[in-house]
């Protein structure tokens, strides 16, 4: 049986006179850039002849050179509970990121009429953004991580060049972080009918869920009169599986409910997506058209059961992420940020938390497709400074701003499933900060009554005594594992998450002797100890937090501070130079997994083995000294052999809580050759085994790409691995060389880095030193399909070459 609304939707079909609708154009291309002040640079006939061509997203920063000198700050990190200011070199990555710019581009927009409406959306740029169009301002913006956009019909011009300039500007003392500096996301013009759907629009939940039925309630905005809405949900097919008409406008807002039957739910194990497709006619005539993708699942966190997805209880196996993609800086590649949800996959992660800021869009995505629930932030200030020329500037003008705009345009994403009003802020501390937290909270609500909202609080006993942490829909911790019994005891909401944890810190392949638990401990080559028993006063070991998410029913998960390394915050060496990223990565700069990654993979990817040696066998000068050997692994027991003989079976045992989730054997006298773990499975017989050897002098480069195949659009990446092996193919773990790089046929060498937080080399110079063995070679596409071949040379060493493709 047809039912009547599908009729009269044939009808309407049937009769539609197909009329423009919206065109969408991304500025890339065609950009001209220049730093300065360049006060004249916003008029048409400035002339821009010899400035610098890019395409956008850009980052101007990241070429560095990096400089001790780039926004030294003499400071006391009263957050890591510093008293006395010293010399910080390196917090914000020691990159040329301060300072103003321009960026100024010609368009011309063939499909646009008079008559028409025209934006320009931003989906970020670093920073207080000033945009000009043919002469004229069009608006400003503040904070760098916001999505905003504003309505340029006036000053546009039909048929002619229109001339597009934003003036940037970046301040010292912005930030703890890399920021990144320019317009590091995409900028859009979208040309409309004035009737049309409003910019992020359109607003689809799923209030009811059943087996056999969902209800998708979709709320629309729009702009004209006797205007009529056709909704149309597909599948991940493209088969349409429900359609709705409606006429009844409420203000300028149409709501429809429409059924879909045998709904496909998502989730990070099923990342099922569908799309609604939203037309706006008036009369027969199609107007505007936009297609929006969402997922069918249902959120819930009660107390004591804590958090479910889809009625299954499951608890947060998440990290956290700053924006920036290593030696791309803070430039968003689509590429780059799959191959890191990639990598994170592999560990068995399932969440995201976007520390401390909005993320882009083009993650949210991925992060659909995948299979990752995202926990959004929004701040890492209010009003109270953190640095002194922070968010703290902007807050009382933009806060309610800058959260309608992350909530309107992210919130149809599957993925996001918690909101976060502000990370570690100062005004945890006061009456102020408990009422600026409700204000927020509830601006969340007002917007998005789907999600609930939480605040990443280090001042925990600060906001329990306060009322702050009370207000919480989600009362979210930063370390602390001591005071998780207290919280959960004090705050009503009846379950803990940890918003931020473990902040352990290791350079890959780097171990330190003796082994031993240390606090912010420093050595002379300023790198930090793989065997993952390193961290700072503030915060703690993974096994600790594996702990209380193992034995609290309340602790709904966490997010471990940090999937990746970053660049900036170069803890345990804030005040050593040339220190200039993270040591908290799970991951290095470069994207390769430290050991660290094994531990949590032991414990996180449920359907694959992990059984991981550290540290690696290569002790010259060690002989005959005690070189604890340690194992990651999902198996509950292994025996260790040095050499055939036994050192003896590790069994995962309650003792203190590495001894619940590593095997360690503390007492191996080191000597070389060959350290081999053989793993148990329930029943006691060996399942597995892994061997280390000791190896010989560097005599090979290997290339290991992570695709040989990819796009011709101009954008796209390989990730190539190198690494130095001896002549039987062992990876030489402590190798240096200094390697060269080179690209040709249809591809361009972009970028390299090693994973080494005191190195000076730049990202995007053809050469750069080995770190423990390995570095990763970024090779892009050009718009053009063909052969593409990398090779890598150094002195002494075999060349390594790899062949790729780029294809359409
Ligand atoms: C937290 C903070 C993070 C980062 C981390 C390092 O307190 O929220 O941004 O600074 O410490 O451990």
């Amino acid at each position: 049986m047809i039912n009547r609304s599908l009729v009269f939707l044939l009808l309407l079909v049937s009769q539609v006179s197909w009329a423009q609708v919206r065109v969408v154009t991304e500025l890339t291309d065609n950009w001209k850039f220049k730093k300065g002040k360049n006060e004249q640079a916003y008029k048409v006939n400035f002339n821009d002849k010899g400035w610098q061509k890019v395409t956008v997203p850009h980052d101007w920063a990241i070429y560095g050179p990096f400089d001790k000198e780039v926004d030294k700050q003499v400071v006391a990190i009263e957050q890591n509970g510093e008293k006395v200011p010293s010399e910080k070199t390196g917090r914000t990555g020691a990159l040329p990121y301060i300072g103003e710019a321009w960026y100024r581009n010609e368009f011309t927009l063939p499909n646009y009429k008079k008559g028409q409406k025209v934006l320009i959306v931003f989906e970020g740029a670093m920073s207080e953004p000033k945009v000009f169009l043919n002469g004229q301002k069009v608006g400003e913006w503040a904070y760098g991580y916001s999505y905003f956009y504003f309505d340029i019909t006036n000053q546009v011009q039909e048929g002619k060049q229109n001339t597009l300039a934003v003036h940037l500007s970046n301040q010292g003392q912005s930030s703890r972080w890399y920021p990144g500096a320019g317009l590091y996301r995409k900028v859009q013009v979208i040309v409309k009918n004035p009737e049309s759907i409003d910019q992020w629009g359109t607003f689809v939940t799923t209030p009811y869920i059943s087996a056999d039925l969902a209800k998708v309630n979709v709320k629309t905005k729009v702009a004209g009169k006797n205007v009529r809405m056709v909704t149309q949900v597909l599948d991940a097919k493209g088969n349409t599986v429900a359609t709705d008409s409606i006429g009844k406008l409420f203000g300028n807002q149409f709501e429809q409910n429409l059924a879909v039957a045998n709904p496909q739910l998502w989730s990070p194990e099923t990342p099922y997506l569908y799309t609604a497709v939203t037309k706006l006619f008036a009369g027969n005539v199609l107007k505007d058209e936009v297609t929006t993708r969402f997922g069918i699942r249902e959120i819930s966190y009660k107390p004591t059961v804590g958090f479910s997805l889809n009625g299954k209880v499951r608890k947060f196996k998440g990290v956290c992420l700053h924006h920036d993609l290593g030696p791309l800086g803070a430039a968003v590649n689509k590429a780059a940020l799959r191959r890191q949800l990639q990598i994170l996959k592999d560990m068995g992660c399932d969440a995201i938390r976007s520390s401390h800021n909005m993320p882009s869009i083009e993650q949210l995505e991925l992060a659909d497709e995948m299979g990752f629930m995202f926990l959004a932030e929004s701040f890492d200030e209010w009003a109270k400074p953190k640095v002194k020329n922070g968010y703290n500037r902007f807050f009382e003008e933009y806060a309610e701003k800058d959260i309608v705009n992350l909530v309107h345009a992210t919130r149809n994403h599957p993925s996001i499933v918690m909101w976060s009003s502000g990370n570690e802020v100062p005004d945890q501390w006061g009456a102020e900060g408990v009422k600026r937290a409700k204000l927020l909270q509830d601006i969340f609500h007002r917007e998005d009554p789907t999600r609930p909202v939480t605040v990443g609080m280090d001042q925990v006993k600060a906001t329990m005594a306060s009322g702050f942490g009370a207000l919480l829909d989600i009362p979210g911790l930063n370390y602390r594992v001591h005071l998780y019994e207290e919280a959960y005891k004090a705050f009503p909401q009846g379950f803990i998450l940890g918003s931020e944890t473990a902040s352990t810190v290791s350079s890959r392949g780097i171990y330190k002797f003796p082994v031993e638990k240390a606090v912010e401990k420093q050595y002379p080559d300023f790198q930090s100890s793989s065997y993952d028993l390193e961290y700072c006063s503030w915060s703690n070991l993974p096994d600790d937090d594996f702990v209380l998410q193992d034995d609290k029913p309340w602790v709904i998960g966490e997010f471990v501070w940090t999937g990746f390394d970053y660049l900036g915050e170069p803890t345990p060496y804030d005040d050593k130079w040339p220190s200039r990223s993270s040591y908290f990565g799970i991951n290095d700069l470069a994207g390769l997994p430290k050991d660290r990654f094994y531990l949590y993979r032991s414990r996180w990817n449920i359907k694959e083995e992990t059984l991981h040696i550290l540290p690696h066998w290569n002790w010259e000068g060690r002989e005959g000294q005690t070189t604890p050997v340690f194992v990651y692994t999902n198996y509950d027991s292994a025996e260790l052999f040095v050499n055939g003989k036994s050192m003896g079976i590790q069994k995962k045992h309650a003792g203190t809580p590495q001894n619940r989730y590593r095997l360690m054997w503390m007492d191996v006298k080191y000597e070389p050759g060959t350290v081999k773990v053989v793993a148990f499975g329930k029943d006691g017989k060996p399942v597995a085994e892994r061997e280390v050897k000791t190896a010989g002098k560097p005599h090979k480069i290997v290339l290991q790409p992570d695709r040989t195949e990819i796009s011709a659009d101009g954008k796209d990446l390989s990730f190539v691995t190198v690494s130095v092996v001896d002549k039987d193919g062992n990876l030489c773990p402590t190798a240096t060389n200094q390697l060269s790089f080179n690209v040709k046929g249809k591809g361009n060498y972009r970028a390299a880095c090693n994973g080494d937080p005191t190195s000076l080399e730049q990202f995007h110079l053809p050469t750069m030193k080995l770190f423990s063995g390995k570095l990763v070679v970024l090779v892009q596409s050009t718009d053009q399909v063909g052969d593409i071949e990398l090779s890598v040379k150094g002195k002494g060493l075999q060349t390594g070459q790899v062949k790729l493709k780029a294809t359409r």
